[in-house]
């Protein structure tokens, strides 16, 4: 059984399907050997960065927070998947040169019309009514990666299949028990 760490990050605009796929990932891996803990944006932000709002200063703060967890649980052994917007591209960065263990970039992509479209929480309509300010993707900036290890496209793809390019490309590192 292998122990290589690793972390699996995830970014994508809210309702793009980032919680959704660490949560059919995690059985998958665990079943292939792996320590998995996911750092989910929302859960995330109820206790470790309770407190904190949306400016570009909180945000980073956030991530910077996720990034720190993350790269104990991967340097350890564990497969530390984060589930965050993570909009900032330089903070992005700035963790994958932290992090010890490998670091593995998911751009987790959908058009803006298809999230808002899915509108899960209702929180894009709050955004388009100006109930809501700095919303991602509407009144404040995302900045896709460049050069991810990983893109999926979850308004292309099925969950299945988005689950299967992202264990393939772990595999072809790897990174999964044999
Ligand atoms: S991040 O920018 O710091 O990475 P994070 O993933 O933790 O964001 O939180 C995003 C979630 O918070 C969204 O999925 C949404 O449910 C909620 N949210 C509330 N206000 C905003 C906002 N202004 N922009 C984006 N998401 C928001």
């Amino acid at each position: 059984m292998s122990n290589k760490g690793f972390t699996l990050w995830f970014t994508g605009l809210s309702g793009a399907g980032k919680s959704t796929l660490a949560q059919y990932l995690t059985p998958i891996l665990i079943e292939r050997g792996v320590k998995v803990e996911v750092l989910d944006g929302d859960e995330v932000r109820e206790n470790l960065s309770k407190g904190l709002g949306f400016s570009k200063e909180d945000r980073d703060t956030n991530i910077r927070r996720i990034g720190y967890v993350a790269n104990l649980l991967s340097r350890n052994g564990c497969c530390a998947i984060t589930a965050a917007i993570s909009p900032y591209a330089s903070v992005r960065n700035e963790i994958r040169d932290k992090t010890v263990a490998a670091f593995v970039e998911v751009f987790v992509h959908a058009p803006l019309e298809c999230v808002e479209e899915r509108d899960t929480k209702g929180l894009y309509k709050k955004a388009r009514a100006g109930e809501i300010k700095n919303f991602t993707g509407i009144s404040d900036p995302y900045e896709a990666p460049e050069n991810p290890e990983v893109l999926v496209d979850t308004s292309k793809e099925s969950i299945e299949e988005s689950a299967q390019k992202i264990l393939d490309y772990l595999a072809s590192q790897g990174l999964l028990p044999a």
